[in-house]
């Protein structure tokens, strides 16, 4: 009897109504120290510890459809920002897949609503990969996307053949705690971001800045975000939030609210992970897998120079980018060219590490969730959001720019190919908005019209089930990024001073299944008639025993090479790298 109103009531439960039960679980792993709040610091930001960032980037629940998802972002992003703390941000930013948690936790209930304790128990008891395993698709298990038909990582090839890579990255915690109330919560802060359930009352969603007070009094736990800071603001305490309503919402997708009553309930359920510093390497080649650790500390670079095997297999990946001989686009240069002014550069540059500081923004795969040719987007956007980060000194908030909008407003191709110097004069004509306007889904738009809605949108309630669309409409004026002067390059020298002046270029090279298949050292391959046939972004160079190498950026994921990068001989023009390169200047002053 009681068995059966039980399984009634959990029946009828609604969403809200299910997070008030207590979580199933609670803590795991060392407890939190307690100390007097009068020891602890009267402010704290974790976007800006003496001038760093150890915020990874925003990102947007509600597109390309409308999920409740809030807290498997609130989970993915207190575990991404504690990796960063942990690795005091050093490259690579680790990104947390949130799909992972809306398709494989069976506790949760995927689109429907979840809390971050029981997620921290699925990551404890299986592990997760990174969002270029698993690609946010706004969809979970409760509305057609199961975690058999997934894996935790997969990617794809032109074939429309989907699979699980060679090898791939798992990151676990070692526990979680769950905490309730001011005190417990300023010290769970000091050592990285909280995830908090508060009432998303709608004058919640309308906020637009300043401090949030609510009036009204509601409570119920509705909503997950992450609490990233505290401060105090004319005698005001307030908390700083960081919301997954993407960057149009509220302060660039963040938020103040007062602290210490209790608002919207922010203070009734908080939580937090303690990230595992054994990053697991999963094998799992010729259906024998096993696990290696991968420790943070130690550099991820082989010291070895790899002999190209020269195997010449058929490729996995079609061609994705035109040789710019095709094109001939034209250049805007209204001041002096970095290679006509600078005249020496140092023997190595990495902007993954100028003085202990990444400025590179997040790695990307383009063939998730299905096969996409759109390298000739993903090297451009990725070049021009790593110079913003330079230009603005790597400050909070940490960027991205959307290669989908490049796509559906054919600014320079779509997913069968494209042009990528096209990409540097679409963002001087139209500017180009961050990931937070519109997820990468690697497919092109039914019509190309570049649309309000193909550059910037958001989806309602409720999260559709299978068969069923989203309820979408446009963000009107998103804040867009613009660029200035761009240009072609060619040669080492010349590649050399515009990467050292002005940050990462971006270039088309001739892959070959060696390059496909590489896995570290400084790759080289001389071909006899090499064919630009991808983008990649050349982020610095260096040199090992005497031998000159470039470091490439590709957007395969970070399952491919060494963290989805890779090192490759200067000089002798291997795979094509210096033939057929391109660059442009982030306009910051039009960029609204
Ligand atoms: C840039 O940020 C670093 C800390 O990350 C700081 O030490 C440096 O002074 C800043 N430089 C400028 C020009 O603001
Ligand atoms: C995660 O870490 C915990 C604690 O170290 C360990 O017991 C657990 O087996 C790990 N999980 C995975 C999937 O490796
Ligand atoms: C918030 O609103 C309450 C009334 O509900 C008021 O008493 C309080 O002073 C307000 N706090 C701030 C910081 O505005
Ligand atoms: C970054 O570069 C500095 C030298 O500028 C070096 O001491 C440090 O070990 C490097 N960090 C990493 C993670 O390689
Ligand atoms: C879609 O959402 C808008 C509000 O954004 C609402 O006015 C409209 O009625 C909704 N349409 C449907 C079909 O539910």
């Amino acid at each position: 009897m009681l068995k059966s109103i039980l399984l009634i009531s959990l029946v009828l439960t609604s969403l809200s109504q299910y997070l008030w039960n207590p979580p199933d679980v609670i803590s795991k792993g060392p407890e939190l120290i307690i100390k007097p709040l009068n020891e602890l610091p009267t402010s704290l930001f974790w976007g800006n510890i003496n001038g760093k960032n150890y915020l990874t980037v925003s990102r947007n629940q509600h597109i390309p459809e409308y999920c409740g998802a809030c807290w498997a972002f609130a989970t993915a992003s207190t575990l991404s920002d504690r990796f960063k703390i942990l690795r005091n941000a050093q490259w690579p930013d680790i990104n947390i897949s949130p799909q992972v948690l809306l398709s494989c936790d069976m506790i949760d209930r995927g689109c429907f609503g979840g809390r971050p304790l029981n997620a921290y128990e699925y990551i404890f008891n299986n592990g997760i990969t990174d969002e270029t395993c698993l690609a946010y698709q706004a969809r979970g298990r409760t509305n057609g996307l199961d975690c058999e038909k997934l894996g935790p990582c997969y990617t794809c090839d032109y074939n429309g053949n989907c699979y699980t890579p060679d090898n791939y990255l798992l990151y676990n915690v070692t526990g979680y705690q769950r905490i309730v109330g001011v005190e417990q919560m300023v010290n769970a802060l000091q050592s990285g971001p909280i995830a908090c359930g508060l009432d998303s009352t709608p004058d919640f969603h309308a906020y637009k800045g300043g401090i949030f007070n609510d009036t009204t009094n509601s409570m119920r736990l509705t909503h997950f975000v992450s609490l990233v800071g505290y401060g105090v603001e004319n005698g005001v305490d307030y908390w700083i939030g960081k919301n997954s309503w993407g960057t149009y919402w509220g302060e660039g997708g963040f938020f103040k609210i007062v602290k210490g009553r209790n608002n919207l309930g922010v203070e009734n359920e908080c939580s937090y992970p303690t990230p595992d510093p054994n990053i697991r390497r999963v094998h799992n080649k010729n259906s024998k897998s096993y696990e290696e650790i991968v420790p943070l500390s130690k550099s991820l670079f082989l010291e070895s120079e790899k002999q190209s095997q020269q195997k010449f297999e058929p490729l996995k990946h079609k061609t994705c980018r035109v040789p710019q001989s095709n094109y001939h686009g034209k250049e805007r240069i209204t001041s002096p060219r970095a290679q006509d002014t600078i005249t020496t550069v140092p023997i190595s540059w990495d902007w993954r590490n100028i003085s202990n500081i990444n400025y590179l923004s997040w790695t990307r795969n383009q063939h998730i969730p299905q096969y996409c040719g759109s390298c000739w987007a993903h090297g451009p956007t990725s070049s021009l959001a790593d110079r913003i980060n330079i230009m603005t000194n790597n400050s909070f908030p940490q960027l991205s720019l959307s290669p989908q909008v490049v796509i559906n407003c054919n600014g320079g191709g779509s997913c069968d190919g494209g042009d990528s110097f096209a990409v540097y004069e679409f963002g001087h004509k139209h500017g180009i908005p961050d990931d937070t306007c519109q997820q990468y889904i690697a497919k092109n738009p039914l019509v190309t019209e570049c649309s309000d809605i193909q550059i910037c949108m958001d989806c309602v309630p409720p999260s559709p089930m299978p068969g069923q669309k989203s309820n979408c409409s446009a963000v009107k004026n998103p804040k867009l990024w613009y660029v200035g002067d761009y240009g072609h390059i060619a040669g080492a020298n010349s590649m050399k001073a515009e990467i050292y002046k002005n940050g990462p270029i971006s270039c088309g090279i001739s892959v070959t299944s060696d390059f496909e298949a590489y896995t570290g050292g400084i790759f080289s391959q001389v071909t006899l008639f090499p064919q630009i046939n991808h983008e990649v972004s050349v982020v610095g160079w260096g040199v090992n025993n005497g031998v000159e190498y470039w470091i490439g950026r590709n957007s395969w994921g970070t399952a491919w090479g060494i963290n989805g990068f890779f090192y490759i001989r200067m000089y002798r023009d291997n795979l094509a790298i210096e033939t057929d390169c391109d660059w442009g200047i982030p306009d910051l002053d039009r960029s609204r």
